[in-house]
């Protein structure tokens, strides 16, 4: 049985005060043992959440990190660093990173490789446009993001990845995808895996569903057999995200 991971994308949002009385505030409301709760923050935010969530759950991610071990990358930051702030996950190729930052699926798949090599859980993105969807080439868009992403990753660690379904034309825009939308990709992600690694792998990665989660659809789309969970962004930054998490 897959242990539930709900992580919250807080994206460019919160600074380091008002992180601290985000983390005051939600703390009754997520501590639940049943299931994995990140807090995926801006990485100036690291430090002060990973002290305000000390004696909780909940566990703390960044939102990206660069792939290089150290040296000349002005504004970057390392796994190494991460790992030393108190970093247990980090979101790696998120579709805004992807798009807005010219992000590619051989960075991606580097960076995959750096978390790892530092004991830190990658939460893989894949998403398609709205014009992939239309065009159907959902699937394959996905199964080739997935493909490069785990290029000559191991087994034991590919099982303990998580990715993160997140259809572009869901994020942030209040139109979540169908239950069965969202299933049919996470279950084609799984398939994928298991073309990778073998079933028993496939068996143990979790899947996460992303893009307009709230407290009205999280239950429907995390009851699918297929859906381990959610990356959530909006919603992650309320009182709300409480609910999602229990849900
Ligand atoms: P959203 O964002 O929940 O605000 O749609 C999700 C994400 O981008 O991870």
């Amino acid at each position: 049985m897959r242990r539930r991971i709900v992580a919250g994308n807080w994206k460019m949002n919160m600074t380091p005060s008002e992180a601290v009385i985000l983390c005051e505030k939600l703390k009754g409301l997520v501590n639940n043992p049943e299931v994995d709760v990140v807090y995926c923050v801006p990485a100036i935010d690291i430090m002060p959440v990973a002290e305000a969530v000390k004696g909780t759950l909940v566990k703390v991610g960044a939102e990206n990190m660069y792939f290089e071990e150290k040296g000349a990358y002005t504004g970057e930051i390392s796994a190494a660093m991460l790992k030393d702030a108190g970093v247990s996950y980090v979101i790696l190729g998120h579709s805004e990173r992807r798009m807005l930052f010219g992000e590619t699926d051989e960075a991606i798949n580097k960076k995959m490789k750096k978390a790892i090599e530092y004991g830190i859980t990658p939460i893989m993105c894949c998403g398609e446009t709205l014009k992939q969807r239309e065009d159907g080439i959902t699937l394959s868009h996905i199964k080739s993001q997935v493909k490069a992403g785990f290029d000559g990753i191991k087994a034991e660690d590919a099982e303990n990845c998580v990715i993160a379904y997140e259809p572009i034309w869901a994020i942030g825009t209040g139109k979540t995808a169908t239950s069965e939308q969202a299933e049919e990709v996470c279950r084609a992600i799984r398939e994928c895996i298991a073309e990778l690694y073998g079933a028993e792998v496939a068996d143990k990665l979790r899947v996460q569903y992303g893009g307009s989660v709230n407290a009205s659809n999280a239950a429907e789309l995390f009851n699918m057999p297929d859906i381990d969970g959610g990356l959530v962004g909006g919603a992650s930054l309320k009182e709300e995200f409480g609910s999602i998490v229990n849900a």
